[in-house]
Formats: structure tokens, sequence, C-alpha cells
């Protein structure tokens, strides 16, 4: 066995202790037996399929439509176009970005693959045969396609159907003090500028989205089986968008196959499946196959940053700045919060305490699919991360300078946490030294900087890579973030039976991040019953509290803490009842995990299973105490969480075919404390096969014409159990001081933190051929370029 078999072994042991530690998922029977509920697998009596017609053509206006072919199909119900839509009220559906977007396109096609018409038919292959009997007049467009262009003032106008709008210009937003940052680059010794571009990707979950919408016209009542990673936030702008009342919509999630951020949107197909449901009076069914998730979801990044890095001849980092140019596609649909267009890429200092920062972020309109969305990270964190890892990376190159000194001369120290940044950001606590320190130990870094030296010397091409990164992640405190007006707190609610068992209702919604043991886990660790007693419900609007859904790695951060916190309610008020059965004083019992007893009598004491029963029996209750264990908050979190990592990565580059190998991996996380190593172990796994794919095979591209080339996963590649090593993880534990468990988030860490490790290590191994920088991913025929001098083919 290894060490972390071993572990999950004694973690089955009955004599484990009840709380935090390595318990093997809740969820895992049904879905290895086959038994998830996803929602393609969701039959309902009477039910109908549904299928999108989308354009062929990126940028062209609409002539005609004509449908009557499709509606003399025998099994088609109805075919549904934009200006039925337009009849309704519901052709244009709000973004979360102040925008709003087309649901069927009723004027022009924006991207290729955008919506056009819906066919409702009794099975799934008939509604996609008649998509083939629908006529479309299109009359072509030019089509804007790279974002450098799109502020020409020849560029065709994508969004002319907005008042007064005659460019394609969407937000500028910045962040830092651009002229303390001019003073300290005109006193840096060195100054590195590099043109870095983190290409558009894709979440590609494995499950694609989809939808069951069933709406009953007597009561009004409409049931949403979705896709979705935030159910309550959807339900919400449902209501507000269809007019249905809130208390008449129930959005159900139930099983997800991965999220990632791609469910994170409101994609015209859910909304189209509620109409087709309206107007046939049947259950309607819409599941998109992977080229519609791939051509029309959200995609993420997307980013051209022009970056700079000043810093003093002996490797003192005075200050950073970047200009971006942010490729939004057709609609502006990005999800982040309202006051931050570029999301949290201001984070882009680091871990670094610097002098001065200035980022300055500029959106524009391409004809593309919209929806940029935090792939596996906080709103555009993974961008920040990356541009400052890549331009530190490029320092310790200019000054030659080994890249783990330059980054352990930099830190911000451990005392000077709580950490302002120099664009608004208090890191929460952090002590980067000793991580960086126990990854370079773990990799053995000295003995591979004198391997490298030995293979270049007979011209092989060995690369060693490091990346820093803090994340932060939990949005967020209401006071400083919501997403379309929404507050970003999060409810749970926990009730203990009359038994001693447990449920705990949580807002957040699970895409297979193991919620369904963690959260029991929390209440384990506060409350003492054991996790297999305790029963996690998510996923259900008519079942859980309100709150603003999993992304961000905000789950534990926000949904944690109000675990934590509603047990501790339960526990203070088990304390009242306990005193009521004992006799004594509230203040004459100490608690032990799982029972209050006596001062100086421990003998004397109920256990929570026993202050449950008395809670609904027959005992005399305190004044103001009601008969029964449960109780509900709201946790408002005071601040997000700053989790950090030191990764390193080391590649083999072959010099005959330019085809990077990723020979090792290490990964050292510090996510506070730590609910349950073996699941945060899975989530690393998972971020870093993501970062692999990022650095070296994933992107999706477009010709001039705007025809999407990575539109299935024939041309979008993502990484197998070939591409990536056997994963070396350790970690440090810095608590969160504000959370009330000392947890920091965790779930996308990896996909964060190891993109800039893998390139690092590419430059690195391609330094005999005087090689600064690259841009992902770092294909063998970008490589090979780079090997010649040559500039990036596409
Ligand atoms: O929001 P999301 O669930 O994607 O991310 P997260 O809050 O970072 O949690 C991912 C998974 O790791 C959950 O099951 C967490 O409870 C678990 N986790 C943990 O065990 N310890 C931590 N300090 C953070 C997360």
């Amino acid at each position: 066995l290894t060490p972390e078999r071993e572990a999950n072994h004694a973690a089955d042991s009955p004599d484990r202790p009840i709380g935090f530690g390595r318990i093997q998922r809740k969820e895992d029977p049904r879905f290895v037996r086959g038994r998830g509920n996803y929602v393609d697998d969701i039959v309902l009596p009477g039910m109908l399929h549904g299928a999108i017609l989308r354009s062929p053509l990126a940028h062209a206006r609409l002539v005609s439509i004509d449908t009557s072919e499709a509606l003399a199909h025998p099994k088609v119900v109805a075919v549904i176009t934009g200006k039925d839509l337009e009849a309704l009220n519901l052709a244009w559906a709000p973004t979360l970005s102040a925008d709003v977007q087309a649901v069927l396109a009723t004027d022009k096609v924006r991207f290729q693959g955008q919506e056009v018409a819906f066919v409702v038919a009794e099975d799934r292959y008939a509604a996609r045969d008649a998509l083939e009997l629908i006529e479309v007049e299109y009359e072509a467009l030019p089509p804007v396609i790279d974002a450098r262009r799109a502020l020409d003032p020849d560029a065709a106008v994508i969004r002319d159907e907005l008042p007064g709008r005659t460019d394609n210009h969407i937000f500028d937003w910045e962040a830092g003090d651009a002229a303390e940052t001019d003073a300290v680059f005109a006193r840096a010794d060195v100054v590195v500028d590099q043109e870095i571009i983190y290409p558009r990707v894709h979440p590609a979950p494995m499950e694609t989205c989809g939808a069951v919408a069933d709406f009953e016209p007597v009561e009004g009542k409409l049931t949403l089986y979705e896709t979705s990673q935030a159910p309550h936030a959807h339900r919400t702008l449902f209501a507000m968008v269809a007019g249905i009342p809130e208390h008449k919509i129930r959005v159900v999630s139930p099983d997800i196959g991965g999220g990632f951020g791609n469910k994170v949107g409101i994609y015209p197909g859910y909304i189209l499946a509620v109409v087709g449901s309206i107007v046939t009076g049947r259950p309607v069914k819409w599941v998109e196959d992977r080229s519609e998730n791939l051509m029309s979801t959200s995609f993420a990044r997307d980013y051209i940053m022009q970056g700079q890095i000043a810093a003093t001849a002996d490797g003192r980092i005075l200050g950073l700045r970047t200009n971006v140019l942010a490729d939004h596609g057709a609609f502006n649909a990005t999800a982040q919060p309202t006051k931050y267009p570029a999301g949290f890429f201001h984070i882009f200092t680091g871990s670094y305490d610097l002098e001065a920062a200035h980022c300055k972020v500029t959106g524009v309109y391409t004809n593309k699919a919209p929806g940029g969305v935090a792939y596996a990270c906080s709103f555009r964190v993974t961008e920040a991360v990356y541009l400052v890892e890549r331009l530190v990376d490029m320092l310790a190159q200019r000054l030659d300078m080994d890249p783990a000194e330059l980054r352990l001369k930099n830190f911000i120290q451990p005392e000077q946490f709580p950490y302002k940044n120099k664009t608004g950001w208090e890191y929460d606590s952090g002590n980067y030294e000793p991580a960086l320190r126990k990854a370079l130990d773990m990799v053995g870094y000295d003995e591979l900087r004198v391997e490298q030296a030995e293979k270049r010397a007979r011209g092989e091409l060995m690369g060693i890579g490091i990346s820093f990164f803090t994340e932060t992640v939990g949005a967020g405190p209401r006071k400083h973030m919501d997403i379309v007006g929404l507050g970003m707190a999060d409810g749970a609610e926990l009730r203990i039976h009359p038994t001693g068992k447990a449920v705990v209702r949580i807002s957040v919604q699970s895409q297979g991040q193991g919620h369904e043991t963690t959260f029991a886990q929390i209440v384990a660790e506060e409350l003492g019953i054991p996790p297999e007693d305790i029963d996690v419900v998510h996923g259900d609007t008519d079942q859980t509290p309100f709150g603003l859904g999993t992304y961000g790695s905000r789950s534990t951060p926000v949904s944690g803490g109000a675990v934590a916190l509603v047990s501790r309610k339960i526990r203070d008020k088990a304390r009242l009842i306990a005193a009521a059965m004992l006799e004594t004083r509230p203040e004459d019992l100490e608690w032990e995990k799982g029972r209050w007893f006596v001062k100086g009598d421990p003998s004397a004491a109920k256990t929570m299973a026993e202050i449950a029963m008395g809670a609904h029996g027959t005992i005399t209750l305190p004044d103001g105490v009601d008969g029964n264990l449960d109780a509900e908050v709201t946790y408002d979190p005071p601040n997000l969480t700053f989790p950090f990592g030191a990764y390193i990565c080391v590649v083999d580059i072959d010099p005959g075919t330019a085809r990077v190998k990723v020979r090792r991996f290490v990964a050292v996380d510090d996510c506070g404390t730590r609910i349950n190593p073996m699941i945060i172990e899975g989530q690393l796994h998972g971020g870093l096969a993501d970062g692999v794919g990022m650095a070296l095979m994933e992107i999706i591209e477009f010709d001039d014409e705007g025809n999407c080339l990575g539109g299935s996963l024939m041309d979008y590649l993502i990484p197998t159990a070939m591409e990536v090593p056997t994963w070396e993880s350790g970690h440090t534990v810095t608590p969160s001081p504000h959370h009330p468990i000392g947890a920091k988030g965790v779930g996308e860490s990896a996909t964060v933190g190891s993109p800039p490790a893998i390139v690092n290590a590419v430059v690195d191994a391609l330094a005999p051929f005087n090689v600064a920088h690259m841009d992902m991913p770092c294909t063998p025929a970008r490589v090979w370029a780079a090997m010649q001098g040559r500039a990036t083919p596409p």
C-alpha cells in the first residue's frame, strides 16, 4: 500500500476520529454503481425533446426563416423562432454582466453556433432531423475575429442593435496607481516587457449542458431540472426574465458531471426548454452535444496581456503593470461580481511585496461565442497568476538569477499578514517560504539542476519550471460584491432528528467536489455526530436555503463557514437543553466532541442524540427554547480567503519532434485547515491535469471567417492519463484567521497554479535556443517554431 492508500484504509477503521480526516466519499457508492442521477437520466411522462438550429456563419443578417417543412414533419410538435420569442418579450435575456444576449436570433447572427431556431419533437432524433428542414436565408457580414482589430474604425459594429452603439468597445477598467507605478519603473535597473497571451480555452466538462423543463399550467408552476452550478441564482433570474413568480419555480440541479464554470450561466437552451414546455404543455428535454458545448457555451480566458515587471539589478521586484485586451465574444456574458468587469484580475501582484502596481483592462466584442467564465478559477485569477509567474521567470532569466531564489527574495513575509496589496486586496494569511522550500526539497531541486546541466552538455532538452501562486477565493463579502444585484452570502440549515441523525441543507451545489462528504464532516467536527449519520442536501431550490452557488472555490470559504456556524448554533442550543435535562446551569456544562457534561463530573453528561431526543420529548424546556434541535444561518464572509501553493514541473522535450513530456510535477498547497485530505488531493490532481491541457494542447481557435476550429474533442485536445505524470503532492497549513474553521478554498488551486509552472519549464528547456517566452499551448509545432527562432504558428 502507498502511504495514501494506507491512510485511506485507516480511515475506514471504526476507531478513526469523528470529523476532519481522510474518509471515503459518501457519494461514491452511487457513482461507481452507475446510480448517479444526471439531467439526461430524467424521463418524465409525455416528455418531448428539443434541438437547436445554429448559425453556420459568424456574422450575418437574418433575411428570412421558413419553418413550414419542419412543422410538417410527423413527429415535430413545435418550431420556435426569434420572432415567436419577440412576441413574448423573450428574444433577449439579460446576461450576468449587465448586457443582453439573444435567446434566438432576430436581426443578425453574431457568432458561429448562435441559436437560430428551436424544434420540439416526439424524440431526440426527429428533433435533430427536423433542423435540416428549416430554411434560413443569411446575408453575410464581415466578421470581427481578431480582438486587436475590434476597435479599428472600419471594424464592423457587432452590436448595432444597441441604441447609439458605433463601435465594439465594452469597458475600460483599471486598478492600482498608474503614476506611482510609472515612478518606480522610472527608477528600476531592469524592466522586462512581454506580450503574454492566455488563449481561449473551454471548461469542457464530461457532462455537457442540458435541461428538462416541466411547466404545469394549472398551478402555473415550473420545475426545471438543469445542469447548474447556481440553482438559486438561476431561479431568481428566471423569475425576473420570464415573469413567473419565484415561488412557482423549482430549480433542481441533480448530479452534475463536472462544472468548472461552464454551468454558471443561463444558456439559451435552458430558456428554450422552458418556452417549449409552456408552448406545448408537456415537459421538454434539451441536452446539447459535445460540439454545441464547445462552440456555443462559455469559453474561458482569451486575454492578450502586455505585461511589464520592474526590478533592481540585484533582483528586488519594484513594480508590475499591464495593459490587457479582453475578448468577450458577441455578448458580454462573462460571469463575475458586478463591480469587477475584469473579475479579480487585479490580484496580479501575486505573492510578492511590491512598491507599486497598475493594471488596465479593455473589453471588446468579437464574433465569437460569449460568456467568459472563470474555468476552474476565481474570476480571472488564472490569467493574473499566469501573467505574474511568467514575468517573474523572465526577470530571473534576464538577471541570470535562479527563479526560486528570485521568488524567495521577494515574497510577502509572514509578519506582513494581513497584507494589503497595491490594488486593494487584503490577503488574510500566508507563509510562503516554507511552502516553496518544501516543494524544492520534494523535487530535489539542486540535483535536478545538476542533471539539467549534464543533459544540456549532451544536447538534451530538460526544463524545470516553478510557479508560486496566491489565489483570492470565497466570493464574497456582501459589502464588496454581488452578481446582478444578488449579494454573495450563503445559507445553511441543520436539523437534528430525535434519534440524533442529522440533515444539513446547503446552498452550494456539488459537481463532483464531494460536498456530501466534506459538509457532513464539518458538522461532525463541530457536533461529534458521525458523518455517515448526516445527510447533505443540495441542488434543489425547494429543499435548500438561498445562496449563490458553487464556483470560484467559494463553497468551503462561504458555505463551509455557514455550516460550521449553524452547527455551533445547535451546540449552543443543545447546551441549554442538556442543562435542563441534567438539572444544572448551562454555564456549569463543558463541551467535549459529541456531548455536554457537568464540569468536574464527566459521567453526568448528555450526548447529542440524548439531547435531540430531549428536545423533542416531554421535559420542560427553558424559556425561549423551541422543542426541536434545528437552526439556520446566512453567512456573510468578512473577507475572501487566500490559499497559495508552490508548484515545480520537470519536462523533457524531444529535440527531434519538439514534443513536451511532463516527467514530474510536485505541488505543495496550503488551503488552511484541511477537511478531507483525500478529497483535496483529488481536487488537485484534476486541476493539475487541467493545467497540462491548457499549457500543452487546449485552444479554441477561429479562422478568418470565424469558423470555430476547436469544436470537437478531435480538435480540442484534453489530456488523458498518457499525458500526465504521477502527481507528487505535499502541503503546509496556514489557517485563515477569519474563517470559522480556518479553511480556505482549494478546488481550483491546481488549475490556477500549474500552467505557469509547465510553460516556465518548457521555456527553461529551450534556453539553449535563447527562447525568452512562448505562448500556450506548447504544441510540438509551436515548440519547434520556437526552437527555430520563428514566431508561434497558429
Ligand atoms: O467551491 P468548490 O467546492 O468547487 O471548492 P472548494 O470549496 O475549494 O472545495 C472543494 C472540495 O475540497 C470540497 O469537498 C471541500 O470541502 C474540500 N476542501 C477541504 O477538504 N478542505 C479545504 N480546506 C478546502 C476544501
